[in-house]
């Protein structure tokens, strides 16, 4: 299969293409704010059983269906008045949340593995919003890599995955949030499934309340575990990582934040710096492509600095974490 790239200034026939390739049962990877995403017709159970075969994803993986606007997820997933108003203080944005199926929900059975729950989300991005307005239904997309990879922040990252497996990628240069979306249950009890691009404190000051985690850590829980895809390894580069470093050991490499200079730092493979300045949003920006471009260096290692916790920290230390596993 060849897979057609766009040119990164995105005009009118492109978009007209990628959905014309959608509706076709074609498989298109697209910019969102967060990452690149796969994307497929979610109606179309042939479409995304492609998506799981070209990522090589476990089918129990469920995706997440986008939409335009929130009119457009109400005909898929029923919201109460606490995901009402997430949906409202944070769409369009990156922000998935996982609600109860409307009864003639048109997410295939096979983009929600089973489950009678549907993930929702309205992206911020011109070209994805100019594409699902374009395309008209929901799009299931996962992240745009191969499942086990580090998720994409460039079309050449997906093109370094899929290329000749799926049909075609639109460009629409780096993206701007660099790590996924948050992903929120909206049960009796709202649960924080996945940290991500927006940060929990904006989200527990709408809701007015803390957010829980699920009561294992999904990554290692035998039952059913509530949002499937966050298996352990699942950001693993194939080079070890190395996490709270204070040293560069030798062969290592070494990624870095802050401006702190650290021991072994000057025979270190090579040095990449999510942020000089500690600012977390440049770092979240940065992770996946410097994890990538780190993992290319021919290091035994790659040695990574503490980043805090707070804000955008939490969904970049749980991604660093399943990249060290
Ligand atoms: O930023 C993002 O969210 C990107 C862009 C492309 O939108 N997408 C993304 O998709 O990260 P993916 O497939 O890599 O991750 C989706 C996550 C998985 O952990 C999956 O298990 C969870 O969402 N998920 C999907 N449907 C679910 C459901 N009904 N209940 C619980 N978790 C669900
Ligand atoms: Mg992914």
């Amino acid at each position: 299969m060849q897979t057609a790239l766009t040119t990164r200034t995105i005009n009118a026939t492109d978009i007209a293409q990628a959905a014309a390739c959608l509706r076709a049962g074609g498989l298109v990877a697209f910019p969102t704010e967060t990452v690149y995403g796969l994307g497929a017709d979610a109606a179309n159970p042939r479409a995304v059983a492609g998506i799981y075969e070209a990522k090589g994803r476990p089918s129990f993986n469920p995706l997440i269906a986008h939409v335009a606007d929130l009119e457009a997820a109400k005909r898929i997933a029923r919201f109460d008045s606490r995901a009402l108003a997430l949906a409202e203080a944070f769409w369009p944005g990156p922000l998935t949340l996982v609600l109860p199926k409307t009864d003639n929900c048109p997410v295939s059975d096979l983009a929600t593995a089973g489950l009678d729950t549907v993930a929702i989300r309205v992206p911020d991005h011109p070209v994805a919003h100019a594409l699902l307005m374009a395309f008209g239904g929901a799009v299931v997309a996962p992240s745009a890599n191969i499942s086990g990879h580090v998720s994409p922040t460039t079309a050449a990252h997906v093109k370094a995955d899929l290329d000749g497996r799926i049909d075609m990628i639109v460009d629409g240069g780096p993206v701007d949030v660099g790590v996924e979306s948050t992903i929120v249950a909206c049960f009796e009890q709202p649960l924080l499934l996945r940290p991500g691009g927006l940060p929990r404190e904006a989200i527990e000051r709408v809701l007015g309340m803390a957010l829980a985690r699920p009561p294992e850590d999904p990554a290692t829980d035998n039952h059913q575990p509530l949002a499937p895809g966050m298996l352990a390894s699942h950001y693993a580069p194939r080079t070890p990582v190395r996490l709270m470093a204070s040293d560069v050991q030798p062969g290592e490499a070494l990624l870095a934040f802050g401006p702190s200079l650290l021991p072994g730092i000057e025979d270190a493979k090579a040095v990449l710096n999510l942020s000089k300045d500690g600012d977390l949003g440049e770092a979240a920006a940065n992770l996946f492509g410097y994890l990538r471009a780190l993992d290319g260096a021919g290091a035994t290692g790659i040695a990574v600095m503490p980043v805090p916790a707070h804000g955008l920290g939490e969904a970049i230390n749980d991604r660093l974490r399943r990249a060290a596993v």
